[in-house]
């Protein structure tokens, strides 16, 4: 039986991977931090064990990856770091410092974290063909977008990446295959929750800076709810179980969600000014 540890799997895409992933027959560690394991869809599927794992507190992650390791037989094939925050780290010529760090600390040290604790289970896991475990990390599609307002986020998100593709260059020797998930709008906590999110995102604005940041800050939250369709969380699971999960090499990277296809194309064809344009006007910024 092929074994995944996926971190945030209480909720969102999390909980959509855990349940597709035991449907398809998969051992599934389902790591969890705050939300109630008891509210998930796969909550008492025999396949299914939950963990709980604060992916910023490197105890809890160690105990997880023991914890896995005493069932597996100190194995695991699939790492999902599926776990991420959205924040809000304010504008960046005045940051909320605490934020900031609080988004990099979970979306960019936790990931680093879970890595720390699960590699040596993934080296011994087994992928398609003579490959050994195989790692995904979730990113975002937001890093293609210069999104006003949200650079704590997309700029953790981006770091991510980028030590995804060390990591992957590093890991090939060893038979380890590693990518990145650029999700597009999905259902979820983290996309749903619009006024909440349009709230802390103001309050993180210094009061000194709001008028200045006001129409900046409107056309963009409206661009926000009116311009995205949204997958189900188990839509989502399905394409990423048939496109990366079912594939036999791991591409270095996957944009996988509503018309989010041609964003990695306008950054690798236009030249960079072009592509500032571009979000200049979507966000209607002077
Ligand atoms: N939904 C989208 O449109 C979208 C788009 C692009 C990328 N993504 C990425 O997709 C991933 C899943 O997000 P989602 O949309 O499914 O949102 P979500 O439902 O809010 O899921 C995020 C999960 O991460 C968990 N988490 C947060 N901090 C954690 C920590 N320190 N330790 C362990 N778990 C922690 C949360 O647990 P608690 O509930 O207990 O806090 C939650 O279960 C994230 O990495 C997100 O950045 C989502």
């Amino acid at each position: 039986m092929k074994s995944v540890f996926i971190s945030g799997a209480a909720t969102g895409i999390g909980d959509g991977l855990v349940s597709k992933l035991s449907q398809e027959g998969w051992r599934v560690f389902a790591g969890y931090r705050r939300s109630p394991p008891e509210r998930a869809s796969w909550f008492n599927h025999p396949a299914v064990t939950p963990i709980q794992c604060d992916i910023t507190d490197p105890a809890a992650v160690k105990s997880a990856a023991e914890q896995v390791a005493a069932i597996t037989g100190n194995k695991l094939d699939l790492l999902i770091n599926n776990a991420g925050f959205f924040g809000s780290g304010g504008v960046v010529e005045c940051p909320d410092m605490e934020e900031y760090r609080k988004v990099f600390e979970i979306n960019f040290f936790g990931v680093l974290n879970v890595l720390r604790a699960f590699m040596p289970l993934i080296r011994n896991g087994q992928g398609p063909g003579s490959g050994k475990g195989r790692v995904i990390n979730v990113a975002s599609s937001s890093t293609y977008m210069i999104y006003p307002m949200a650079s704590a986020y997309t700029v953790s998100k981006q770091a991510l990446k980028t030590a995804t593709m060390h990591l992957r260059l590093e890991m090939k020797a060893f038979g380890v295959e590693v990518t990145t998930l650029d999700p597009g709008a999905v259902d979820t906590p983290m996309s749903s929750d619009h006024e909440k999110n349009s709230a802390m995102q103001w309050s993180a604005i210094p009061e000194t800076l709001r008028a200045q940041y006001k129409k900046l800050f409107i056309d963009t939250e409206t661009m926000m709810q009116n311009s995205f369709a949204l997958y189900t969380p188990d839509r989502f699971a399905d394409d990423v179980y048939c496109k990366i999960i079912c594939s036999k090499r791991f591409k270095p990277v996957y944009v996988l969600g509503p018309g989010v296809a041609a964003m990695p194309w306008m950054h690798r064809l236009l030249p960079l000014q072009q592509v500032e344009n571009i979000w200049g006007k979507v966000f209607r910024a002077k």
